[in-house]
Formats: C-alpha cells, sequence, structure tokens
C-alpha cells in the first residue's frame, strides 16, 4: 500500500470532538473513543496540500465556488455512482444535517408529517422535532445480521407524509440499498407525493463487492421527486470542513430549494470547503480504493474476534462505512448496564444503540476508522471486561 493506515496520529489537544468532546459527554477522560465518524486516518496529502498552497497567497477573501469544484463532483459521482449531473444541478450546502433541516423548513409546514427509518442517524429526527414537524418513525427490521425494509409497514406509514429523509447507504446499519429497494421507495412516494431527501454522505465509503445506487439514478420518477446530499468530508476524512452539496434535478423543486437559501444568505461556501472538494475528487481514487481495502481489513478483524473471543456479540456487517451496529442483544443486559459493561468495566466511548431510536436497544455502534491497533486494543478490552 501507498499509505500508511496503520500510523497513530495523536488526535487529543486538537479540540477534536472524538477525543476531546469525551470528558464533555461522559464526565470523564478514561476512555477510548471509538465514537463520532469521523477517522483516525490523517487527511489524504493531497488535499493537505492544496490548502497548504492555497494559504500561500495570503489574503484569505470571499471566495466563488472553482470551476474545478464543479468539474470535479461532475466526474467524480458520474464515474464512480453513474450520476448524470449538469453544473446549474449542483449547489453548495454549509453540511448535511444542517442542508436537511433547510429542506426541513423549505419543503414543509410546522405541523408535517417526515418519516425516518430508525434505528437511523438521530439528527433526521432530531431536525425534524425540533422544527416542529411530526415525525413519523417507520422502523427498519433487523434480521440475518442486516437491517432491512418491510415494505407493507412503509407503505402504511408513508400516507400524509410531506417528507421522507433516506438514509443511502444507511447508518448505523451500513446497508448498501439494492435497486429494486430503492425503485421501491420512489414508486411508493411518487404516489403518496412525498418528497424523498435521499442523504448520500457514506456513498463513496460502499465497501468492496458492493455497489451504491444514487436514488436519482433508479428511476425517472425518483430523479424527479428527490434531493441529493452528498459531500466528500466522511470518506477523505475532512469533516471540520463543510464541504457538501445538493443534487437537485427537478427544476421546480431545485429552484425552490435555492430561493429558500438565498433569501438566507446560506449557500455562499468557504475556499476550503471548494478546494478540498475539488482536491480529493480529482485526486482520490486511490488513496479512497486503499482506505476502504483497510478499514474492510478492520471489520473483518472485529467480525473474526467477536466470533473467536465474545461470541455473545455479533454485528451487522457494514457494506458501506466503517461503522459497526454490534448486536449485543444476547448478553440479556438492560441499555443502561449495557452503557455501563463499555463505559465503566471496558472503558471505551462507543454510541449507545438507543440514540438511533428505541429498535436501537440492545446495540452499540463501533466506528473502526481507525489504526488496527487501535481497534484491537478496543476490542481486548471488551473482550476482558466481559470476562
Ligand atoms: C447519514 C449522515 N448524514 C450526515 C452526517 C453529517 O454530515 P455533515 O457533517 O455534513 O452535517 C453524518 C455523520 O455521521 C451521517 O452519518
Amino acid at each position: 500500500m501507498k499509505y500508511n493506515f496503520d500510523e497513530i496520529t495523536v488526535r487529543k489537544g486538537t479540540d477534536c470532538v472524538k477525543y476531546d468532546g469525551v470528558l464533555e459527554t461522559w464526565g470523564r477522560d478514561d476512555l477510548l473513543p471509538m465514537w463520532v465518524a469521523d477517522m483516525d486516518f490523517r487527511t489524504p496529502p493531497f488535499i493537505i496540500n492544496a490548502i497548504r498552497q492555497r494559504l500561500d497567497h495570503e489574503v484569505l477573501g470571499y471566495t466563488l465556488p472553482c470551476q474545478s469544484w464543479y468539474d470535479s463532483i461532475i466526474n467524480w459521482v458520474g464515474k464512480r455512482h453513474g450520476i448524470q449531473v449538469k453544473q446549474e444541478e449542483i449547489g453548495f450546502v454549509p453540511g448535511i444535517v444542517r442542508a436537511i433541516a433547510f429542506a426541513v423548513n423549505c419543503f414543509t409546514e410546522v405541523g408535517d408529517k417526515v418519516m425516518v427509518q430508525p434505528p437511523v442517524y438521530h439528527p433526521f429526527f432530531l431536525v425534524s422535532e425540533r422544527n416542529k414537524r411530526e415525525v413519523v418513525y417507520s422502523p427498519l427490521e433487523i434480521r440475518d445480521g442486516q437491517v432491512h425494509i418491510n415494505f407493507d409497514r412503509f407503505r402504511q406509514d408513508i400516507k400524509g407524509c410531506k417528507l421522507f429523509i433516506l438514509c443511502n447507504p444507511h447508518n448505523p446499519g451500513g446497508r448498501v440499498w439494492n435497486l429494486e429497494e430503492l425503485q421501491t421507495i420512489a414508486d411508493i412516494c411518487h404516489e403518496n407525493g412525498t418528497m424523498v431527501i435521499s442523504d448520500e454522505i457514506h456513498a463513496d465509503l460502499t465497501l468492496p463487492g458492493y455497489r451504491h445506487h444514487s436514488f436519482s439514478t433508479v428511476s425517472e420518477t425518483a430523479r424527479m421527486n428527490s434531493i441529493t446530499f452528498m459531500a466528500p468530508s466522511k470518506a477523505f476524512n475532512m469533516p471540520g470542513i463543510s464541504s457538501s452539496y445538493s443534487l437537485i434535478f427537478n427544476e421546480v423543486i431545485r429552484e425552490k430549494f435555492n430561493e429558500f437559501m438565498e433569501a438566507s444568505e446560506l449557500a455562499m461556501g468557504n475556499m476550503f470547503a471548494y478546494l478540498a472538494c475539488a482536491a480529493a475528487y480529482s485526486n482520490g481514487t486511490e488513496w479512497l480504493d486503499q482506505m476502504l481495502s483497510y478499514v474492510q481489513g478492520n471489520i473483518d478483524f472485529t467480525e473474526r474476534f467477536l466470533q473467536e473471543r465474545i461470541p455473545a456479540i455479533s454485528m451487522l456487517k457494514p457494506q458501506a462505512s466503517y461503522l459497526i451496529f454490534l448486536d449485543c442483544r444476547k448478553l440479556g443486559l438492560s441499555q443502561e448496564a449495557l452503557v455501563n459493561l463499555f463505559v465503566d468495566k471496558a472503558h471505551l466511548a462507543l454510541n449507545d444503540g438507543t440514540m438511533f431510536g428505541p429498535e436501537g436497544k440492545g446495540f452499540m455502534r463501533l466506528n473502526v476508522g481507525c489504526p488496527r491497533s487501535i481497534l484491537k486494543q478496543a476490542l481486548e478490552q471488551l473482550a476482558r471486561a466481559i470476562g
């Protein structure tokens, strides 16, 4: 491998949430952090160099989206995900969670119904609730080591919903939805007059052997009834730079969203977002493929370790991303006791599964976007705690 993902980079003391936020969140500082969804790997050198080069100019003024930002997105999503997009269909958004909040405010009114599929990335429902929308929870089923959509349930729950927020690929389940599932979602949502927001921040983290289907590509119905949010931030480990963007193919939806964004001057990006995104997408294929193969190695390592040393814990094997939903239900503990086991006995900081909805009871989310030695240490601590 050209890049060294075994290297340990000290992050503590950089005000990073993952390490420096442990004390505030758990009230103690002796936990190995395996929680927040960023990675311990260095942001790739071609991104750091692009930022360094720009700093050399020494005037950090207001910045337009550069042509290479548009071109690199068009090329990247075209090659990697088969999305044919024109420049005018791309828009800057200052983070996907914020963009979801903007879309909720733009396309729904207070009291309108917004559907989500728990266990799911919690800001989907938090943002909707805090903006006084009625959240409709349409739970996924967890069986055979994966999350699944029960379409009978989906069909019932979607009735009357203005918006459906899809996690594609899914966090924390790690599922890469297949073509048929996405086409079915598109048809049902269209029949019910429900617009779809497809959050595809994990798309570039699709693991070897799987293929991400961008929602907009699965049918004309899907393309015309959706907004897609993407970002290079997760895959290239730079979420500290808000560098996300929207793809909107339906002109009416696009104009409405753009008007909303422009009314509050929300669509103005910053120079680092534009140039870091362009650097990532123009130079990133080799780094990304190597990183994904390393992460796959971490996932396989975790699976083997659990089978051999902690058989009471299994996992939903991710098809995308470096987040593993650990199924701890066989331990037979209450959620409080489970969390205490991880914190007090194993000295680990993981995300409590119920943070993603009550369906996450009995689960903990483990982040394996780290050098294998750190992962090994975490799993050893867990094995010792369980005894
Ligand atoms: C599904 C999903 N969407 C969005 C985000 C965060 O996106 P942003 O930092 O662009 O708001 C995350 C981060 O974990 C995520 O998992």
